[in-house]
């Protein structure tokens, strides 16, 4: 088969290209990535080759994405491409709706003009807003209905609506999956995980937000990458997946576990004002996965973090290069 995967130099999308490739080393694939600030080519290099290769694209450029379209022969899109960061959307919101939502229809329009290629697009739990955090029997289904917080998950709640609707009235054989806090390898450290980890490193201040009472539901990049796979492959058209761990962690807990690994004093946190409309808590209930597709995450939380910290101790040039900017040469 030959694949096309958008976003591939960001967090997730080189985290499942290095999953296909492992999966499937017979399939072609077509990486594609714009090259934003949250992407990095350095990280993808090792796969290039014989049936790999890289293209500098914008999903929301029209004529390049449809160019692309017509020197492949696509069976299948998996879209990652997206503007990713909340904060980042509260202060240019507009980037966000053009990659998030206008990008996706311009490759959803390319998998028409093309004989209606198979297209998943990666979503996320935040379409679904927040829960209390003093209910903890409330999960998001598939069908909780949609109550965005921040321009980013109104930009991903649109282009799901957008994706339903093109299977609806063109019937393109579209899913959806929406996934909880992933976190591993390569994930820019902007993010919760990764920059605390970086901080602590440096003997830096770690900055929560509040009183990091905030719940996530983290999930091992690695049981994100499995399940799309599951989707693409044996997902029924038209239909959303929820993708989560029952892995509930607050905040605080989180940036200590990571303290407490690196040998750091928890004297580095340091409270800083809350992000404006914070999310309280995401809880993913993933049992539609389970029961048709037999998906299960296979990551402990303790496991996989440990790993995770280990990890970027161990790839400092990987990181280093991002902090000083060498990474966009
Ligand atoms: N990180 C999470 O915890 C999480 C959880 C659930 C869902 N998601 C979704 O998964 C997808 C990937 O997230 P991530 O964490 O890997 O993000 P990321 O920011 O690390 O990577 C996004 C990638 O997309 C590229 N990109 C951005 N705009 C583009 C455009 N217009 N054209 C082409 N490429 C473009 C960037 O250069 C980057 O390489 C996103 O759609 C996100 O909404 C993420």
């Amino acid at each position: 088969m030959k694949l096309l995967i958008t976003g591939a130099a960001g967090f997730i999308g080189s985290n499942f290209s290095f999953f296909w490739r492992k999966a499937h080393p017979e399939d072609s694939l077509v990486l594609l990535d714009a090259l934003t600030y949250a992407g990095n080519r350095h990280t993808i290099a090792p796969l290039l080759g014989k049936n790999v290769r890289f293209v500098q694209i914008d999903i929301a450029d029209r004529d390049a994405v449809q160019a692309l379209f017509a020197e492949e022969n696509f069976d299948a899109v998996v879209n990652f491409a997206a503007e990713s960061h909340v904060d980042r959307s509260i202060t240019h919101p507009d980037v966000f709706l053009r990659s998030n939502v206008l990008g996706t229809q311009v490759l959803m329009d390319a998998c028409r003009a093309y004989g209606g290629v198979r297209f998943h697009q990666v979503s996320t739990d935040e379409v679904y807003g927040d829960l209390p955090l003093d209910r903890p029997d409330l999960f998001f289904t598939e069908d909780t209905h949609l109550h965005t917080s921040s321009p980013y998950s109104a930009s991903k709640a649109a282009a799901d609506l957008l994706a339903l609707a093109y299977f609806r009235t063109y019937g393109l054989p579209v899913t959806i999956s929406r996934c909880s806090n992933n976190y591993g390898p390569y994930q820019f450290p902007e993010k919760l995980i990764p920059l605390m980890i970086l901080k602590a490193l440096e003997d830096k201040p770690l900055p929560v937000y509040g009183q990091g009472r905030n719940v996530r539901d983290w999930l091992h990049v690695e049981d994100h990458c499995r399940a799309i796979a599951l989707v693409l492959l044996r997902g029924t058209p038209g239909e959303v997946y929820n993708v989560g761990g029952h892995n509930e962690r607050d905040n605080l807990t989180v940036v200590k576990t990571i303290l407490a690994q690196l040998g750091k004093p928890e004297s580095l946190i340091a409270y800083v004002a809350d992000r404006a409309g914070h999310d309280l808590r995401y809880a993913i209930d993933p049992a539609k996965m389970h029961a048709q597709l037999g998906w299960l995450p296979v990551t402990r939380f303790e496991d996989g973090i440990r790993q995770t910290v280990q990890w970027y101790v161990e790839n400092r040039a990987w990181w280093q290069k991002i902090l000083d900017g060498t990474y966009r040469q």
